[in-house]
């Protein structure tokens, strides 16, 4: 066995400490990962300890406006309406008198559209926040805001945040709220999503050769060539490959 001096013991448990901490660390980083916040619940990082939170219109049973920290704690319920405690009580902030006067129904605090544009408006247990929309972001970072005089939604210049976001064979035009790629000659959209990335066309399913030749595609061009056994009686070259003709 080999013996340790305490200095060296120390500094290995001094290094296991770091480790650990590194990892302690990490996991707190990583929480939304392994997003277990459970049913009406999403995991966002920037709670810090208690990343869950009940979606919209959900609000927890017993703390209603607490985060928590794992789905064993998740007690999300519908905040569309509650039933009062007794007749006389009033309707908390947001909410209303409805149907048989025992229950309080949420207010539509966005029918007012208070966001301005390029926002949405979303409801949340009895009151609402604004989020940019897709495609549009606050410069200064934040992912809510309150009211028009905030709403600084601007667009996101895709192109600029993803050099290569159209691929190889597209050129990126940004638009607002979203962004195109143009194909290079040869290229073309997918059939899903045409904005998106450019594939090689086909050119050999329009049959583009004379019937006496086989057409070849390969990625952003073709060529007509001879079948084996034929020769060319045009003189044609690649350059004007639909004049190719063979016997
Ligand atoms: C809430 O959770 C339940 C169970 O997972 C689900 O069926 C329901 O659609 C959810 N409601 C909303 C508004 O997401
Ligand atoms: C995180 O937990 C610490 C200690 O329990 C507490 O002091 C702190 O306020 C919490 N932070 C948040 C954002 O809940
Ligand atoms: C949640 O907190 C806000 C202010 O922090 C308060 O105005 C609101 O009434 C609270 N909602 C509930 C349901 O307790
Ligand atoms: C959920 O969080 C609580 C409080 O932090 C903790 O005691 C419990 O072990 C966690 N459960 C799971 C399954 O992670
Ligand atoms: C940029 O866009 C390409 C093509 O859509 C994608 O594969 C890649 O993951 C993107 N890069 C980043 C950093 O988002």
């Amino acid at each position: 066995m080999v013996k340790r001096a305490p200095w060296q013991l120390a500094a290995a448990g001094f290094l296991i400490s770091i480790f650990q901490s590194i990892l302690v660390h990490n996991e707190a980083v990583n929480k939304c990962l392994n997003d277990d916040c459970g049913k009406n619940a999403s995991c966002d990082n920037d709670y810090g300890n208690g990343s869950c939170s009940c979606e919209p219109l959900f609000w927890r049973e017993t703390n209603k406006n607490k985060t928590f920290n794992n789905g064993s704690e998740n007690d999300c319920i519908s905040c569309r309406f509650y039933m009062k405690v007794s007749e006389n009580d009033a309707c908390i902030a947001g909410y209303r008198l409805c149907q048989d006067d025992r229950k309080c129904c949420v207010i539509n605090s966005c029918s007012s559209k208070p966001c301005g544009r390029h926002a949405i408006c979303h409801l949340d247990c009895g009151d609402y926040f604004c989020q940019c929309r897709s495609g549009f972001q606050l410069p200064n970072g934040k992912s809510r805001f309150k009211n028009m005089n905030e709403n600084n939604c601007k667009d996101i210049d895709e192109c600029k945040q993803n050099v290569s976001i159209c691929g190889p064979r597209g050129s990126c035009i940004n638009t607002e709220g979203d962004y195109h790629c143009k194909c290079k000659q040869g290229y073309g959209k997918s059939f899903k999503d045409d904005r998106k990335l450019c594939r090689d066309i086909n050119e050999c399913n329009e049959n583009p050769c004379d019937k006496t030749a086989s057409c070849n595609n390969y990625e952003g061009s073709y060529s007509c060539s001879c079948p084996s056994g034929y020769f060319q009686y045009s003189d044609a070259v690649q350059e004007d490959k639909t004049k190719i003709k063979c016997k």
